[in-house]
């Protein structure tokens, strides 16, 4: 348990002087109350609820400016997932940000925002839905970022916070093999090397198979 979220299959949790037992995609560190994807970009991405009955979970990126909606520049969240299993859902929608634009005025159809550094947003439509033609103007910087949606308003902030879905890649893994014949799952060498321990022995996909680890 970390803060309101059971940990379960294939998330697992971090603690100091015990081996890893589970894939390094999902290796998290409770912060306090907060369960944070240790392999996301700067460790920063909080699992917020998972739905393991159709693989996804709800993630609130803390590398966005979370407090004023100002930071110091944007950037595409797409970037910090290089590394994982994980896509970004099509059930988000998309906040779409310009800034560094070469041209004074207003991009049609988005608002300036109340930040120092000249930027402007606009919600937007399915997550991927600017790349149609027409949306972006081409004098700006364009950044994405996947949101739920927007619960009110312009309030893009609030959107933010409530962070946005993210679903994985149903593992080749084989731990529900290994536990549907009656071993447990380990994971060796910081999680990438599986075996399944069972009563008579260690095998290196389940339980009673032909060919035995030890
Ligand atoms: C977490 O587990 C506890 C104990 O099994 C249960 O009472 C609680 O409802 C669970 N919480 C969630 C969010 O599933
Ligand atoms: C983890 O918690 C500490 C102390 O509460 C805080 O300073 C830090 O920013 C948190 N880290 C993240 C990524 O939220
Ligand atoms: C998975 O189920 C949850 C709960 O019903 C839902 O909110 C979420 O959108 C679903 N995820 C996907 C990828 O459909
Ligand atoms: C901003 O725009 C200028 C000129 O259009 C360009 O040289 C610079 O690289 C841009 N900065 C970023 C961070 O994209
Ligand atoms: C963000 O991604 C879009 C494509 O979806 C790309 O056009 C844009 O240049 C990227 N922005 C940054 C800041 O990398
Ligand atoms: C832009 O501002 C107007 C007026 O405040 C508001 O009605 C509209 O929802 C805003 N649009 C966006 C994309 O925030």
């Amino acid at each position: 348990k970390c803060g309101d979220l059971n940990i379960t299959y294939p998330f697992w949790l971090e603690e100091p002087g015990r081996p890893p037992c589970g894939s390094p995609s999902f290796q998290l560190n409770c912060n306090g109350s907060q369960a944070l994807l240790t392999r996301s970009m700067f460790g920063a991405y909080q699992v917020v609820q998972v739905f393991a009955e159709n693989s996804s979970f709800l993630a609130v990126d803390k590398n966005l400016p979370l407090d004023d909606g100002c930071p110091k520049f944007w950037f595409n969240i797409s970037l910090g997932l290089g590394l994982g299993p994980f896509v970004i859902s099509k059930k988000n929608k998309e906040l779409l940000v310009l800034d560094n634009c070469t041209k004074e005025a207003t991009p049609p159809g988005f608002n300036r925002t109340r930040c120092a550094s000249e930027s402007f947003i606009r919600l937007g439509g399915e997550y991927g839905g600017h790349r149609e033609p027409g949306v972006v103007p081409p004098a700006c910087r364009l950044s994405v970022v996947p949101v739920l949606g927007f619960p009110g308003g312009g309030d893009y902030v609030r959107s933010m916070k409530q962070g946005f879905l993210l679903e994985w890649a149903v593992p080749s893994d084989n731990c529900p093999k290994c536990e549907a014949s009656g071993g447990q799952c380990r994971y060796a060498n910081d999680g990438t090397g599986f075996s399944c321990h069972c009563s008579g022995g260690v095998y290196p996909e389940k339980c009673g198979e032909l060919r035995k680890i030890n």
